[in-house]
């Protein structure tokens, strides 16, 4: 299995995406790192901590990471997931206490005692953790085999400005750090995933088999209509991370030069195709149909 650590702030399809990584035996997973984003850090690192718990999974450490953006004031959190922040779904509470070293810190640890290019990140919050690391200790950065990152929009319009996606542009400054560093990049924007939607008929079918990792997951599917409730289906944005990971031939591949914008709130996170930007991978197609039955058959053969 390949070794990844997971970059999170759970988050519901955080949730989803990091069940889903433990279910599939193509990940073996060395840690899980923290950010404050779809809710307050302490809440984003209690409940990655809930999931590994609920997994039977504590072997995994859990590393708190960024509170706040490298360098503006954090965003008021925005509680889009439910008061817990996924959705109000039930979850044991961990045992293992996270680890005493921040997320970047620990990072560059785990990375320069592993083999150069043997460890992928799959970041699936804002930037800001890959970023210090990057800032503080670029050795141990360029030791990362991959980042996989759900991040950004290049054709459609954004889900918090005309332009901007949330995690790009909770920290624009550290996308922008982690974008121009010429680490090897995926980006997975929301042009891809959009394209990767459950309805509540993909909740019940993921319960008929009776398995605790799916069915945990369609109750995290099912909260989203609790609130949403006129909606037919909900994008899984970050499982799209792992489904990538699992079946790059699912997914249409483009190189693209690219710039973070940094500046006011409206434009922040906004990416700009530009021969002067960095060249990173970005997913732009995906078959959705085929990688929403791939997670499905991942989840109920766990
Ligand atoms: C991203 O923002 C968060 O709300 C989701 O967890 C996902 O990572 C989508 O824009
Ligand atoms: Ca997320």
């Amino acid at each position: 299995p390949r070794l990844i650590v997971i970059d999170t702030d759970p988050g519901i399809d955080d949730a989803i995406g990091i069940l889903l990584a433990l279910a599939s035996p193509a990940f073996s997973i060395a840690g899980m790192t923290t950010v404050a984003g779809n809710i307050g850090i302490e809440t984003t690192t209690r409940n990655g901590g809930r999931l590994l718990a609920f997994a039977g999974r504590e072997d995994i450490p859990v590393v708190q990471g960024g509170a706040a953006p490298l360098s503006r004031p954090g965003p008021e959190p925005l509680n889009l997931h439910g008061e817990n922040g996924i959705g109000g779904v039930a979850l044991p509470e961990p045992v293992r206490p996270p680890e005493s070293l921040p997320a970047a810190a620990w990072l560059a640890e785990f990375l320069l005692d592993q083999p150069a290019g043997a460890v992928d990140i799959f970041a699936l919050g804002p930037l800001t953790n890959i970023a210090r690391l990057f800032i503080d200790n670029p050795d141990a950065a360029r030791r990362i085999g991959r980042i996989i990152a759900m991040g950004g929009v290049v054709h459609e319009v954004g889900n918090v400005g005309p332009r901007s996606e949330f995690n790009l542009w909770a920290d624009p400054e550290a996308a922008a750090v982690v974008v121009s560093s010429g680490l090897p990049l995926v980006l997975v924007p929301l042009d891809v995933t959009r394209r990767v939607r459950a309805s509540r008929e993909f909740a019940q079918a993921l319960r008929v088999a009776g398995k605790p990792l799916a069915s945990m997951v369609a109750d995290l599917v099912e909260s989203y209509f609790e609130t949403k409730t006129h909606q037919e289906s909900r994008p899984l944005h970050d499982p799209c991370v792992m489904l990538f990971a699992l079946a790059p031939e699912l997914f249409r591949l483009e190189d693209l030069h690219l710039v973070v914008n940094t500046g006011s709130t409206e434009e922040a996170g906004a990416l700009t195709v530009d021969g002067n930007g960095t060249p990173v991978q970005v997913a732009i197609g995906v078959d959705g149909p085929a990688v929403l039955d791939l997670l499905a058959r991942t989840l109920t053969a766990a």
